[in-house]
C-alpha cells in the first residue's frame, strides 16, 4: 500500500480500471453499482434526468422490488417496491404498521397537520369529516356547476382565441389554470381568474409551482443540507420560503374574508364550498369552543385539499390530450361515442354526469392514460415494526419504504406484454363494460384506507374537459417539441405540451 502511495500515477490508473469495470459490471448486468463509501448513489445521480424510467428498468430487472443503498452513514437506504402484493401488504393488510412517519411530514411541512401529511387520529378525524363533505350531493352539484362554467367562460373563449389565430399554446399551462381555477373554487369559494386569455401571472398560482420545486429538492440532497439552508434562509430554501409565505397570505385572507361573511349572509343564502362547510360544521359542531383557534385547521386543510385537486388533474389531462392526439384511431372511437350521447343536437358540455358515466371507451381511455402516466408517481412510508414482505424482504422498524406507482403502470408482468401500449381496449369487457382492475395493481388512486377521496371527482371533470375539447376541436401537437415527463413527485411534461388548436364546426 505504501509503494502505491509513492506512485500516485499507479493509484490513479488501478482506479480508473476499477471504475471501468464497474461500469462494464453495470453495463452487461444493468445491476446498480453499489460503491464504497457513496453506495447507489452515483448511478442516481447520473441518471436523474430519466429517473422514472432508470428506476422502472431496476424494479423490471429484481422482480419489482430492491434496496436502494445510500452513502454509508447517512441512513439513506430505502426499499423502492411496485410488486402489487407488496402493496396490498402495505397499503391495505399491514395498513398500520406502515404510516407516513415524521420524515414524511417533515419534507412536506408546508402541508401542516392536513390530511396528507397526518397519520393515526388525526388522519383518521380528518378523513371522516372530508369523505362527509366530498360525498354530500350539495358538492356533487356545485362541482359539476364550476368544472361546466370554467369550460363555457375560461377555456372556450381561449381555444377559441388561439385558433382564431393560428398559434401554438401549451396545453398543459391551460390545464394548470383551470384546474387552479376550480380547486380554488371549489375548496376556498373564491376564483383567482387564471384561466383568462392574457393568461395573467398571479402570485399564489406561481407560489404553488415553486414550492413542488423546493419539495423535490429536499428529496435528493441530505435532510441537514436542507435544514441548514432553511435555517440560514440561502438557496432553494429562501425560494421555498417565500412561496409558502405568499401561499399562506393567500389561504389566510380567504378564510378571513369567508368568516366575514359568515357573520353578516344568512345561512341560506351561502353559496356552497368547502371551507364555508367546514366553518359551518365547526360553529354548530362539538369544537365550537375551539372556533378562533382554528384557523391553522382551516389553512392545513384547504391547502392540502388545494395540493390534492391541482397538478393532479392538471398532468393526468396533459399526458391524456398528447396520447389521444398521438393515436387517431381512438380519437375517432371517444368522438363516435360522444356523438351516440349527443342525441337532439346538444352541445357535449350539456352532458350531465349520469350520461358522462355511459362514455365506456372514453373511461378506459382515461385510465390507460393513468396507467402510464401516473400523476402521482410515488409514497413514501415508513415502518413501526419489523415485517417480512409478500416478496421476501425483510423490513426492519424505521425502515423507509418507497411505493413506486409510476413503475407500477409499466410493468410487464401485471399488464402483460403489450404494457407499454396505449390501449383503451385494456378496460373494457367483452360486455362493453368496464373491466374492474383492484387498487393494488392499478394503484393510481393509492389503496386501502388511504386510497384517494378525489377518485370519482377526477373522473367527472376529465370526462367533462375531454369531450368539450374533442367534440369541439382538433388538437394537433406541435411536431419538433419534445415530450418527455419531469422528475417531480407530480409527473408533469417537461417542457410543456405545445399544441395548435382547429375548430372542428366552423
Ligand atoms: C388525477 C387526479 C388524482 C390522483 C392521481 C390522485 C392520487 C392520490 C394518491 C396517490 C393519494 C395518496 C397519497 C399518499 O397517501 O401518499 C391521494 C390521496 C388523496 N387525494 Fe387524490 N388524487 C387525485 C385527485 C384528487 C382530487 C381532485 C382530490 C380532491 C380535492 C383529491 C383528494 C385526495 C385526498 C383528500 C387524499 C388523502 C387521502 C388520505 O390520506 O386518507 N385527490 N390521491
Amino acid at each position: 500500500m505504501a509503494t502505491l502511495l509513492l506512485y500516485p500515477e499507479l493509484l490513479a490508473a488501478i482506479f480508473l480500471c476499477l471504475l471501468f469495470l464497474c461500469h462494464w459490471r453495470w453495463s452487461k448486468t444493468r445491476t446498480i453499482t453499489n460503491w464504497p463509501l457513496v453506495g447507489m448513489l452515483p448511478g442516481l445521480l447520473q441518471n436523474r434526468l430519466n429517473i422514472h424510467e432508470y428506476l422502472t428498468w431496476h424494479l423490471q430487472r429484481n422482480g419489482g422490488t430492491f434496496e436502494f443503498k445510500g452513502p454509508w452513514f447517512t441512513d439513506t437506504n430505502i426499499v423502492v417496491t411496485s410488486d402489487p402484493m407488496n402493496l396490498h401488504h402495505i397499503c391495505s393488510k399491514n395498513f398500520s404498521n406502515y404510516p407516513k412517519g415524521p420524515e414524511f411530514q417533515e419534507i412536506f411541512d408546508v402541508l401542516g397537520d392536513g390530511i396528507l401529511n397526518s397519520d393515526h387520529d388525526s388522519w383518521r378525524y380528518q378523513r371522516k369529516l372530508l369523505q362527509t363533505f366530498l360525498k354530500d350531493n350539495k358538492f356533487k352539484l356545485f362541482f359539476e356547476e364550476v368544472v361546466k362554467g370554467k369550460v363555457e367562460k375560461g377555456l372556450i373563449p381561449i381555444l377559441d382565441h388561439v385558433s382564431s389565430l393560428g398559434i401554438e399554446v401549451d396545453l398543459q399551462d391551460i390545464f394548470q389554470r383551470f384546474t387552479f381555477d376550480s380547486i380554488c373554487l371549489m375548496v376556498l369559494g373564491h376564483d383567482p381568474n387564471c384561466l383568462s386569455i392574457e393568461f395573467p401571472e398571479v402570485a399564489h398560482f406561481k407560489a404553488f409551482d415553486e414550492v413542488e420545486e423546493g419539495l423535490l429538492y429536499r428529496h435528493f440532497v441530505p435532510e441537514r443540507w436542507w435544514k441548514l439552508q432553511r435555517k440560514l434562509q440561502i438557496g432553494s430554501e429562501k425560494k421555498l420560503s417565500h412561496a409558502m409565505k405568499v401561499l399562506d397570505e393567500f389561504i389566510y385572507e380567504c378564510i378571513s374574508t369567508k368568516r366575514e361573511e359568515l357573520l353578516t349572509i344568512k345561512k341560506e343564502e351561502l353559496k356552497f364550498n368547502l371551507l364555508t362547510a367546514i366553518v359551518m360544521e365547526h360553529q354548530e359542531g362539538e369544537m365550537s369552543s375551539n372556533i378562533t383557534k382554528s384557523n391553522k385547521f382551516l389553512r392545513d386543510t384547504t391547502a392540502n385539499l388545494l395540493a390534492a385537486g391541482k397538478d393532479t388533474i392538471s398532468a393526468a389531462l396533459t399526458w391524456f390530450f398528447w396520447l389521444v392526439a398521438t393515436h387517431p384511431s381512438v380519437e375517432a372511437k371517444i368522438l363516435e361515442e360522444i356523438k351516440e350521447h349527443l342525441l337532439d343536437n346538444r352541445k357535449s358540455k350539456d352532458l350531465n354526469i349520469d350520461e358522462l358515466s355511459k362514455l365506456v371507451y372514453l373511461h378506459g381511455a382515461i385510465c390507460e392514460s393513468l396507467r402510464l402516466f401516473s400523476p402521482v408517481t410515488l409514497s413514501l412510508k415508513c415502518s413501526v415494526q419489523s415485517d417480512i414482505l409478500p416478496s421476501g424482504h425483510s423490513i426492519r422498524p424505521n425502515t423507509r419504504i418507497l411505493n413506486y406507482f409510476y413503475a407500477m403502470g409499466r410493468m410487464e408482468s401485471i399488464w402483460g406484454e403489450d404494457c407499454l401500449d396505449f390501449k383503451p381496449e385494456r378496460w373494457i369487457s367483452k360486455r362493453g363494460e368496464i373491466v374492474h382492475v383492484p387498487s393494488f395493481k392499478f394503484i393510481v388512486f393509492n389503496a386501502g384506507p388511504r386510497s384517494c377521496l378525489g377518485k370519482d371527482m377526477t373522473f367527472i371533470q376529465i370526462k367533462i374537459i375531454a369531450s368539450a375539447i374533442l367534440w369541439n376541436y382538433r388538437v394537433q401537437v406541435v411536431e419538433s417539441h419534445p415530450i418527455s415527463p419531469n422528475t417531480s413527485i407530480l409527473l408533469q411534461m417537461k417542457h410543456g405540451l405545445k399544441v395548435r388548436i382547429t375548430k372542428r364546426f366552423v
